[in-house]
């Protein structure tokens, strides 16, 4: 590689982020795989199955299309948002305008790191959850905040407590990041937490943003609730839908914040300073997505995790590793052997079972004690996982 003629040296910001936590266990996985070993990987959360086939072609016919070839709009047609909207409306029963209060936005990845900017001055303080989803510290420190991480203990049903946010944090809190169901517990929250939620942001005056990209995988006839169905939940804050986990979209990049119509605004004008839209047939592929008919393909794919889920669970249950089933989400949050440390037993997983988990300490300090473990990988390798895992959890009980 050539050596550049300019500094190079990362902008501050940049090195105020944290250091990749995986790295141990990707450099593992790589030299397991270099060896020859058939490695497992119940890392990756990222769905298997394709995209639905009407979705697909709804994409191909609007790409043909020239009319759709130009610069879009930033605010998105007006199509794709009334379509966001009737499917929170019928759906979850949230209200929302689709001129005012639905916005496109490229992955709700993109949104995530985009609104602090919005919001946040240097100094302020963001409300994050840990364990959570990287992505809300990085964006935090890249606005030039700082965080404060709300423990999600199993005892509280991995929700935060409000109460024990100090008052002086409390105080210069803007906004805050919640993520149900959750990655990576697999917890999901109930209609009243989010009414708690609601009056701490307005007892606050803090901005929520919840993020809502797994509410579309639940289990056994669950059907997990939007933040934005709860009442006033407008008046405080917003919510980032995705097709990623929805419809088997992770690689097409769409998805939309909803909710109060000035936090829209904000996010709207941070990214029309940096982005130009969504192409077009794209947004009419939500339209389709959101608007067709597809209860039997998400009855099946619901069938298939739940399958999954079950041989998973109930595998390690059955080997005697206690773990719950999710409700939702396609995490399983499994607590590891007292003494050992995430690190220790996913790294023993990779090196005695060939078997990716991932260190509950990759998603935040109090992530530590628990492995996460997910089910976008074939049935087939789930039972393959199972039958890897039991002698190493045997070894574990020997110690
Ligand atoms: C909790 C959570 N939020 C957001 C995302 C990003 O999703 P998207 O594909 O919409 O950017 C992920 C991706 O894994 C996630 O786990």
């Amino acid at each position: 590689m050539a050596r550049s003629a300019v500094t190079t040296e990362f902008a501050d910001r940049l090195k105020a982020l944290p250091p990749y936590l995986f790295v141990k266990i990707d450099s593992l996985k790589k030299e397991m795989i270099a060896k020859g070993v058939d490695v497992v990987d119940l890392g990756i959360g990222d769905p298997d199955t394709p995209t639905p086939a009407p979705i697909i072609e709804a994409c191909a016919r609007a790409a043909r299309d020239p009319a759709n070839h130009r610069y879009p709009s930033n605010l998105g047609l007006a199509a794709a948002r009334e379509a966001a909207a009737a499917w929170m409306h019928t759906r979850y029963g949230a209200t929302c305008d689709p001129a005012t209060q639905v916005f496109p936005v490229l992955g709700s990845k993109e949104a995530i790191a985009h609104i602090p900017l919005a919001f946040v001055n240097p100094g302020d303080v963001v409300l994050v959850p840990d364990p959570c989803y990287p992505v809300y510290r990085s964006a935090t420190i890249l606005a030039g905040a700082e965080y404060h991480s709300m423990p999600l203990v199993e005892q509280n049903g991995f929700l935060p407590d409000y109460d024990a946010v100090p008052k002086d944090v409390r105080r210069r809190a803007r906004l805050m990041y919640l993520n149900y169901p959750n990655n990576p517990t697999g917890a999901v929250a109930d209609e009243a937490f989010f009414a708690r939620t609601v009056e701490f942001a307005r007892a606050n005056d803090i901005i929520v943003v919840h993020d809502a990209a797994y509410l579309e995988v639940a289990y056994d006839g669950y059907r997990p609730p939007s933040f934005l169905a709860a009442e006033a939940a407008t008046e405080v804050g917003v919510e980032f839908h995705s097709l990623s986990k929805t419809f088997n979209m992770t690689g097409w990049r769409i998805g939309w914040a909803a909710g109060n119509a000035e936090i829209i605004a904000g996010l709207a004008k941070v990214k029309s300073n940096i982005d130009s839209g969504m192409f077009q047939a794209l947004q009419l592929t939500a339209v389709e997505a959101l608007s067709g008919n597809l209860s039997s393909w998400r009855a099946e794919l619901t069938a298939l995790y739940t399958t999954r889920r079950d041989i998973l669970c109930d595998g390690l249950n059955a080997m005697g590793w206690r773990v719950a089933k999710p409700k939702a989400s396609f995490y399983v949050w499994a607590r590891v052997p007292e003494g050992m440390t995430s690190a220790d037993a996913a790294g023993d997983l990779l090196e005695h079972g060939g078997v990716v988990a991932i260190p509950g300490t990759g998603y935040g300090p109090a992530g530590e004690g628990y492995i996460r473990m997910s089910l976008t990988l074939p049935t087939e390798r789930i039972e393959e996982a199972i039958k890897r895992i039991a002698p190493v959890f045997k070894r574990w009980q020997s110690r």
